[in-house]
């Protein structure tokens, strides 16, 4: 494998979570399981995939701790993690803000961490749009229930008209998916956002402002990939459905973040060795030794 890119990336672990609560009532959403790992590993491994290595953590002030408990500074995986609090939950691109100075004059990635990728093109998919130095790339996906996400509108020709957060009468059934590429043009665009009347700073809002400048790309994700949701008690229990299949199907892992770390030759075989010694009661080092003598 071995990719680099020069993107630093965020992942989106704040929020109230409230639509899974009485799950959420102690606990963030993404520190929940699907299947076999919190929810976090995906989205953690969506961006270790497409080579980033310095990855900023946003949580909500409560489950802080928690996060850092689990993650550590991630010199176990081969990477770098900050972390930033979002007082309230004032909306994914207000949540932006808080990364500028980790993020610096880098562009940048960010990952909703309730979304989990999976499937064949996806890594390609994701270092094409890696490689675009100007503007905002943005993946669309086609959904049954467009009207739960911010969904964008094209013409005969393909072109993108309109991006809309949550219509009620979807003019597509292309759903954006929560994986961003911006340039580093990002934090001044974020500040010239107005609160939407649910009182955030909408993502879609900010993608509108470079699709206003013609500076947005939508690529189609594929039918051949896998795009999960985790935000409500039916798609979190089908998440964790999908991942267990496939697992027990294949003996391979999805979004084991220890497996790309090793692959992308950002830890060496003693480390993951040492990795699997704390994982062996469940399984899961039992799998990482298994990578080590090249039975995966
Ligand atoms: O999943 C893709 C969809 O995500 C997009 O299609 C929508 O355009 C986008 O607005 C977003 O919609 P959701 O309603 O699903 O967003 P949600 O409030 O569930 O937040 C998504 C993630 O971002 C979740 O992991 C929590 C985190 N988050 C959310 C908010 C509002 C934060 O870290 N801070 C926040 O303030």
């Amino acid at each position: 494998m071995n990719y680099l890119s020069s993107r630093s990336g965020i992942v989106l672990a704040g929020g109230n979570g409230t639509r899974l609560a009485p799950l959420t009532s102690a606990i963030s959403k993404q520190l929940l399981p699907v299947y076999d790992k919190p929810m976090i590993y995906y989205p953690i491994t969506t961006l270790m995939l497409c080579g980033i290595r310095d990855i900023l953590i946003v949580t909500n002030p409560h489950s802080f701790e928690l996060f850092k408990a689990l993650l550590g500074n991630g010199e176990k995986w081969g990477v770098n993690f900050g972390y930033a609090i979002q007082d309230k939950a004032e909306g994914v691109a207000q949540a932006i803000l808080l990364a500028e100075e980790f993020i610096k004059n880098n562009s940048i990635v960010i990952a909703l961490g309730d979304n989990i990728f999976h499937g064949n093109n996806l890594v390609n998919l994701l270092r094409y749009a890696d490689k675009r130095i100007e503007g905002g790339s943005v993946f669309a996906y086609p959904v049954s229930d467009p009207q739960n996400y911010g969904v964008v509108q094209f013409d005969k020709e393909g072109n993108i008209l309109d991006i809309k957060e949550k219509p009620d009468n979807p003019l597509s059934q292309y759903a954006i998916t929560g994986l961003y590429f911006y340039d580093n043009s990002v934090f001044e665009r974020v500040r010239e956002l107005r609160f939407s009347s649910r009182g955030e700073l909408e993502i879609t809002s900010l993608n509108k402002h470079y699709l206003n400048q013609n500076l947005l790309n939508v690529d189609i994700m594929g039918r051949g990939i896998a795009w999960l949701d985790t935000g409500s008690f039916d798609s979190l229990q089908d998440a964790s459905g999908y991942i267990r299949t496939l697992e027990q199907r294949q003996g391979l892992k999805v979004g084991c973040p220890e497996e790309v770390a090793w692959r992308q030759g950002w830890i060496d075989d003693k480390c993951l060795e040492s990795l699997s010694v704390s994982l062996m009661n469940s399984g899961y080092g039992e799998y990482l030794l298994m990578l080590l003598k090249g039975l995966k």
